[in-house]
């Protein structure tokens, strides 16, 4: 699969530079009101109370800021992180070993939860509800089961899946928070507040076209207004504009909607061959060469929440603003 510029995951080579732009406290975390708002509560009665905080859940898509706000999290309550993932724990003692190690109050952040192996689970939960380990000691009749005692520690797990989460899992959070696509307003917030970190100026009109390109997302905001940034440099006197900023983002590919070449050709495909649809995912997938599941969970759902595509019984449908967009008649019913 080809390497896209809007693509929301993280890319291996960017991993420092969205370190350099985490923001590091609450205040300084851009959007997601409803989020920061509890959080703020929660953690302020915790540290009055002088108790460890609710384990808390961070779920939604790539690159909208769950790791971010698990360091704030550590952060604010003024305590240690430690970072692991579900994938990472194979065993139950890869598990004990991490959970012994903690200090009295530390997060212990797991992202991707929700490939943690069920057979890990079954030890994090009374891990999580009363800060102990069962583990058993010898095989066979011999065997035995010691309780060893935790540390209080707050559990932040993070998901792109909620849904692929166990049931029990789930209900072990006492907080759940849920992160949403960010609007234009905020992702041009998050583009001023990246260029003011990396000395670059900038005018609000040209934060605002880069944020209207990013697909709701900061991760995808951020990567854009790098690129802008080295356009300027190169062809202006470094500062950023909003024709140097059209021009830079025309030669990325990235539309003023944040589609590239790959949301063209699949929304155009659809029209061009199936007359807007429904055509089945199968079906879509052999005519522009791509893997079914590729298509469902990297391409889709961006158009999917913008509106441009809808999934029917018979298959999928591209709405009339995809043909507005395109600057095409709707055809007829
Ligand atoms: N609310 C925000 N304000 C400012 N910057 C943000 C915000 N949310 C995220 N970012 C920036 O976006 C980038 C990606 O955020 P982060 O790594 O926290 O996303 P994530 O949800 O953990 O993604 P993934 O699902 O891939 O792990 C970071 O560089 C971070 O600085
Ligand atoms: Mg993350």
């Amino acid at each position: 699969m080809e390497e896209r510029i809007i693509s929301s995951e993280v890319n291996e080579s960017e991993v420092s530079f969205e370190q350099s732009l985490r923001p590091r406290n609450l205040q300084q975390y851009i959007g997601q009101d409803q989020v920061r708002k509890n959080l703020d509560i929660f953690i302020e009665a915790a540290k009055q109370r002088e108790e460890t905080l609710d384990h808390v859940l961070l779920y939604g898509p790539p690159g909208l800021g769950k790791t971010t706000l698990a360091m704030i999290i550590a952060n604010e309550m003024g305590v240690n992180i430690r970072t692991t993932s579900g994938p990472a724990i194979e065993r139950p003692g890869d598990l004990a070993a991490i959970l012994t190690a903690l200090e009295p109050g530390d997060v212990l952040f797991i992202d991707e939860i929700h490939r943690l192996p069920r057979s890990i689970e079954e030890v994090l939960y009374p891990a999580m509800e009363d800060f102990c380990l069962d583990i058993i000691i010898g095989k066979g009749p011999s065997a035995r089961s010691i309780r060893l005692d935790l540390p209080p520690f707050t559990l932040v797990g993070a998901t792109t899946r909620a849904g692929s989460l166990s049931a029990p899992l789930r209900d072990r959070f006492g907080v759940l928070c849920r992160l949403e696509y960010y609007n234009v307003e905020q992702l041009t917030n998050i583009v001023l507040r990246t260029a003011e970190l990396f000395l670059t100026e900038i005018d609000f009109q040209s934060a605002a076209e880069i944020a209207r390109r990013a697909r709701g997302t900061p991760r995808i905001a951020n990567r854009l207004l790098k690129r802008v940034r080295d356009f300027a440099q190169v062809k202006g006197d470094g500062g950023i504009t909003l024709p140097l900023a059209k021009q830079a983002l025309e030669l990325l590919q990235v539309d003023r909607l944040g589609l590239d070449h790959i949301d063209h050709k699949l929304l155009k495909g659809i029209i061009d061959k199936f007359r807007g649809g429904p055509v089945g995912l199968d079906t879509i997938a052999a005519t522009i060469g791509e893997e079914p599941e590729t298509i469902e969970d990297v391409y889709e759902p961006y158009l999917l929440q913008i509106g441009f595509l809808q999934r029917t019984p018979r298959g999928r449908v591209v709405t009339a603003a995809v043909y507005h967009h395109f600057g095409m008649e709707v055809p007829a019913p």
